[in-house]
């Protein structure tokens, strides 16, 4: 089976104050399947927004990328013009972001917005995209959305507003849904509705996902497969119950031994995991967790560890020295 994204050697840089290019994203590869929820985890900082950025060509100015490919449903992304671009993104390829608000346009009625979408990119009529917009905004459990579609942003809950984004994101129909955490700015009971909303219409219109989160316990009720960011590269991807069950990177167990839960009891301190990600990943000589790992040795500060993905088991990938017979390299698009 094709992937409906493949994302190869991508490698995404900064200008920064004196002109230099900071990479920030460094030879990232994935893959997202037809119908499949990817899930991207790591610590702030790691590069999730940036690649879904890369993705949708949506880096702001002074942010390039530096090497590598993007084929979304066959056809290459970085070698595309503008207007080429415009024609996939918010079509094909839709993005929700963590701020409704600010994503949202403050001067125009939600009907105007999602109307706008329909009649660009589906070229429906005035009426036709009425219909269809009303129907939309029922789709994303709001109720009575003809009322829905005369109010403006403000007038909304931040709940009804990214059920608003929802609907816009979902309008015309993409192949492939990238939601840079979606709910972190709303309270736990909207968000498992919005979360539950999101899972059952991709489900429902056959869509792939690209779920960001810091929300681990989202992670094992939504995605297929987990990737685990860690400055700037991949350093685990498995699926799901293998991530959660039999991690492999030493960041990825920490990761998951920094979740409380409610069964822990009180007197269980807290795990955090020491020290925080490097700035600046230029100068950085071998493994780049390997100051803040427990297991790290010799073999970790040498320059060629860190820059190979092993393979720790079926369609189990790591970046670490620990699983690294030379026979089981792998890449990551094995
Ligand atoms: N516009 C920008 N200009 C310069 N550097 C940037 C810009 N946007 C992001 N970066 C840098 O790129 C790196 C990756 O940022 P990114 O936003 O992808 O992190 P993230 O993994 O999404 O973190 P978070 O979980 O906090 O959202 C960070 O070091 C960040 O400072
Ligand atoms: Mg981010």
């Amino acid at each position: 089976m094709a992937h409906l994204l493949d994302v190869q050697d991508l490698s995404v840089a900064f200008r920064t104050d004196d002109r230099q290019l900071n990479t920030v994203v460094d030879h990232v590869s994935f893959h997202v399947d037809p119908g499949e929820i990817l899930c991207i985890v790591g610590e702030s900082g790691c590069g999730k927004s940036v690649t879904s950025l890369a993705i949708m060509n949506l880096l702001s100015r002074n942010g390039q990328i530096t090497g590598g490919r993007i084929l979304f449903d066959g056809q290459e992304l970085t070698s595309m013009t503008e207007r080429e671009l415009n024609r996939i993104r918010g079509k094909k390829m839709s993005m929700i972001f963590q701020d409704a608000l600010t994503s949202l346009n403050p001067v125009f009625t939600v009907g105007t917005q999602l109307t706008e979408s329909l009649r660009i990119h589906l070229g429906l009529t005035k009426d036709d995209a009425t219909e269809r917009a009303i129907d939309l905004l029922k789709k994303a459990g709001l109720p009575d959305p003809e009322t829905m579609m005369k109010k403006y942003p403000h007038q909304l809950s931040g709940g009804q507003r990214q059920r608003v984004m929802i609907a816009i994101a979902l309008s015309c129909g993409p192949k492939l849904l990238i939601a840079d955490e979606p709910t972190t700015a709303l309270d736990v009971t909207i968000q498992a509705q919005i979360m539950k909303l999101t899972r059952d219409l991709v489900h429902e219109l056959n869509m792939s996902m690209i779920l960001i989160t810091h929300d681990l316990s989202l992670v094992a009720e939504m995605a297929d497969r987990v990737m685990v960011m860690y400055a700037g590269q991949v350093v685990e991807t498995a699926d799901v119950f293998t991530l959660f069950n039999a991690p492999a990177h030493p960041y990825t167990k920490a990761l998951l031994g920094s979740v409380p839960s409610i069964y822990d009891s009180p007197d269980r301190k807290l795990f955090s995991i020491r020290g925080s990600v490097p700035e600046s990943y230029e100068e950085l000589v071998g493994c780049r967790f390997a100051d803040r790992c427990d297991h790290a040795h010799e073999a970790c500060r040498t320059p060629e560890a860190g820059q190979m993905l092993f393979k720790a088991g079926e369609a189990h990938a790591v970046r670490c020295v620990l699983y690294s017979p030379a026979e089981k390299e792998v890449t990551l698009r094995g």
